[in-house]
């Protein structure tokens, strides 16, 4: 088995929960306010560790209370968090977040989030068998200085290019499988993409950004499920009917899940249906980190969802 290695944003998530969100200009009351782990890279690393992979995250707290709580947490669930690193001129990273029917707002501060360098990702040993997972919440110029190891160690590269945000062919080039959510496509292929289009849509923008077939595009489309471009071909899976609380980390969990099951040796098809069955468990609970699930709850939905929901369209 590989190993995953996430470099990326660590947050601490505060939350205020309304019954709806505010318009701009507008104040309404909320109910409470909760405090989570969060930041994708650590959401990400979560779900990669939770679902069996062996796990390093490579990132950068605060020297405050919040950094230390966040790296415990961290710790708690089997990541190895040797190549984290404290910053004593930035905050941890904060992320505001409002959710109100089951839907969010975030605003990210990325604080100490901003410091992680091209020597900080250079630091740990990467094999062939490993995976090597990045996103948007750190410097662009060190994921690029990550993927460029990664590749020469013969390790996979994943990236969620989240937040959205236009970056070059070349960092591209770096990369072997891209997920991303409609909107973070709509905004990389400059089209206008909705989550209600059609399929056929969603298609004609992500093979727009592949170059020889590559990389592969996988595509998550909430409770739409996702589309994935594979060897050249759309794939569909259906998405899992289930009563979302919040839908923080979805996207994370979906990543890390992924990332987990190409470590373990799993075909590209096989890991997105894992992950998608683990994304389904992840938006039923509140939080972003917390809400992962464990690989026994995603293994018992496994055999629970009982029909083939991969299809070629
Ligand atoms: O993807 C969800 C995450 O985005 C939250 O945990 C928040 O920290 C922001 O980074």
């Amino acid at each position: 088995m590989g190993r995953v290695f996430v470099a990326g944003s660590i947050n601490m998530d505060v939350v205020a929960t309304a019954e709806r969100h505010p318009k701009i200009g507008e104040t309404v009351a909320g109910r409470e306010v909760l405090y989570f782990p969060g930041g994708k890279g650590a959401n990400q690393a979560v779900s990669a560790a939770k679902l069996g992979a062996p796990t390093t995250l490579i990132g950068r707290l605060g020297r405050d209370s919040f950094g230390q709580e966040l790296k415990t947490f961290l710790a708690a669930q089997g990541i190895d968090v040797g190549f984290l690193q404290e910053s004593a001129d930035a905050h941890t990273g904060t992320a505001i977040i409002t959710l109100a029917n089951s839907d969010n707002t975030i605003v990210v501060i990325p604080g100490a989030n901003g410091l992680l360098t091209p020597t900080d990702v250079s630091m740990p040993p990467l094999a062939p068998a490993d995976i090597a997972v990045s996103q948007f919440e750190i410097p662009v110029t060190t994921v690029a200085a990550f993927f460029k190891r990664a590749r020469a160690s013969g390790a996979t590269t994943i990236l969620n290019p989240a937040p959205a945000t236009l970056f070059c062919r070349e960092l591209l080039d770096l990369v072997d499988v891209l997920i991303l959510n409609e909107i973070e496509l709509g905004v990389l292929t400059k089209t206008g993409l909705s989550d209600s289009d059609d399929i056929a849509r969603f298609v004609d923008a992500a093979r727009s950004l592949q170059a020889g077939g590559k990389p592969i595009i996988c595509v998550t489309l909430g409770k739409r499920g996702v589309l994935a471009l594979t060897d050249g071909q759309p794939l569909v899976i259906e998405g899992r009917a289930v009563r979302a609380v919040d839908t923080t980390g979805a996207g994370d969990c979906f990543v890390g899940a992924v990332a987990a099951q190409l470590a373990a040796g799993k075909s590209i098809g096989d890991a997105l249906g894992y992950a998608n069955v683990a994304a389904s468990i992840c938006v039923q609970r509140m939080g972003a980190a917390p809400s992962v699930p464990t690989a026994t709850e995603v293994e018992t939905a496994v055999v629970l969802t009982k029909k083939p929901n991969a299809v070629r369209p």
